[in-house]
Formats: C-alpha cells, structure tokens, sequence
C-alpha cells in the first residue's frame, strides 16, 4: 500500500517532468541498448545528437554489426572512451552469431555481451521487454540512500546487492522502466550530489533524510 503510493508518486511526476529524449519514443531494444552506452560517462543532452545521427546510420543491428570501423568512430568522436565504440560492433556480431540477429530477453543473455555489465542489463530488460529489473546506477543509488538513509558505501561493489534488495521491493511490475527512468531524472534535476530540491520532489513524503534534514549527508562513499 505504502509501495502503491511510492510508485504512483514517481510515475506521475515522471509523466509530468520526464525529459524529452528520443530514445523514450521507443521500446526497440537496439536503441535503448545504444542510448544506454552512449548515455554512460556522458550527460544525456549530450547524447541526444548522436544518438540521432547514430540511428540514421546504422538503423539496425544488422547495420551496426557489418559497420566500417572507421565510420563507427568518427561519428563517436567527441564522446570519448571509444572501447565502448568497438564493444558495441562486436555485442552487434555476437547478437547476429548467437542470437540470429535478435537482441536477446533474458537478462543473463543479456549481460553475457560484450560491453554490457549489471546496470546496462538492467537498464535494457526494464526499457524494452518490461522487466522488473532496478538498473542501479549512481543517480538511483543517491536517490535510495537518501529515501532510506541507507549507510552502504557506494564507493564498495557489495553494496549494489543492498541497493537490489530495496528497489526489488518498490520497482513497479506494471511500468518498470519507466519506474527506472523517473529514478533517474529525479537524481539528475532534483536530488542532486550537491543540493537536494525537495520542494519539487515527488517522493519527499516518503523521505526519511528529508525527514531529519540529513539529505547531504548521504550516499556514504568513502573513495574517489
Ligand atoms: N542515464 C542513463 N540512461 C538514462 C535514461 N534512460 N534516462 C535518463 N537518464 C539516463
């Protein structure tokens, strides 16, 4: 009950303030997948062009798996670490080899491609296929810590399974990925690193750092 309320506080915001990317115009897993490497290390504004010259190139998976290398990375130039390039042509030839040239379902699958690890995966199967799958990445795990006033060290890789274990709980079965996406814009327009917009947060009535004015004091992350 308390859960049904979480989400429909989320979803509502969400469908009131989600940015406009093109991406969210589709459920094609090709294009969420290249919308989500793009979208690593990169702001999404940032991605929006290329992610559109990109499309209008390599319009199917087909297309990217049999692309010229060069092309490739010249129209990756300016968004850098261009492994992330290379390892999208050769998850493309995986696909066409071990998958008949479909972008797979299950998210084991998924994860077993070049390229892509937890988040990614996680990210895909909720977007595209509908998934209740939490994509765990530094905006939801700001946003969960400070909900909860969780104490995992974010910088510690076994923290992720305590951020699993309570998103799992709350994501929604009905809209997972926009579940994920709303959790992401929140962290990147409203509760961010250094200031926390309560005011304009959906989930303010189920804060408890908001509760106690503690909201800066989380994530805990000890490196880096
Ligand atoms: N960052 C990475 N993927 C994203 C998405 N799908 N929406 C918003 N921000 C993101």
């Amino acid at each position: 009950k308390q859960v049904t309320a979480f989400q429909n506080s989320l979803l509502d915001w969400y469908d009131q303030h989600k940015k406009p990317l093109p991406w969210r115009k589709t459920t094609e897993p090709y294009q969420i997948w290249i919308s989500e490497i793009m979208s690593q290390q990169t702001q999404v504004e940032t991605v929006i062009p290329y992610f559109e010259r990109f499309m209008a190139k390599y319009p199917t998976l087909r297309d990217l798996a049999t692309a010229d290398d060069a092309e490739l990375l010249k129209l990756w130039e300016g968004l850098g670490y261009y492994s992330r390039a290379r390892n999208l042509k050769l998850a493309a030839q995986e696909i066409v080899t071990n998958f008949d040239g479909i972008f797979p379902e299950h998210l084991s699958d998924i994860q077993s491609l070049k390229g892509i690890g937890p988040y990614t995966a996680a990210a895909i199967a909720s977007i595209a296929y509908g998934q209740p799958e939490p994509a765990i990445d530094g905006n939801l795990m700001r946003v969960t810590s400070r909900v909860f006033e969780m104490t995992d060290d974010i910088s510690q890789a076994k923290s992720r399974k305590a951020f699993d274990e309570v998103l799992r709980k709350l994501i929604s079965s009905e809209r997972p990925g926009d579940f994920n996406q709303a959790l992401m814009d929140l962290g990147s327009t409203v509760c961010k690193p250094k200031i926390a917009l309560c005011a304009a947060c959906p989930l303010a009535e189920f804060c408890q750092s908001r509760a106690k004015g503690t909201q800066l004091n989380f994530p805990i992350k000890t490196k880096k």
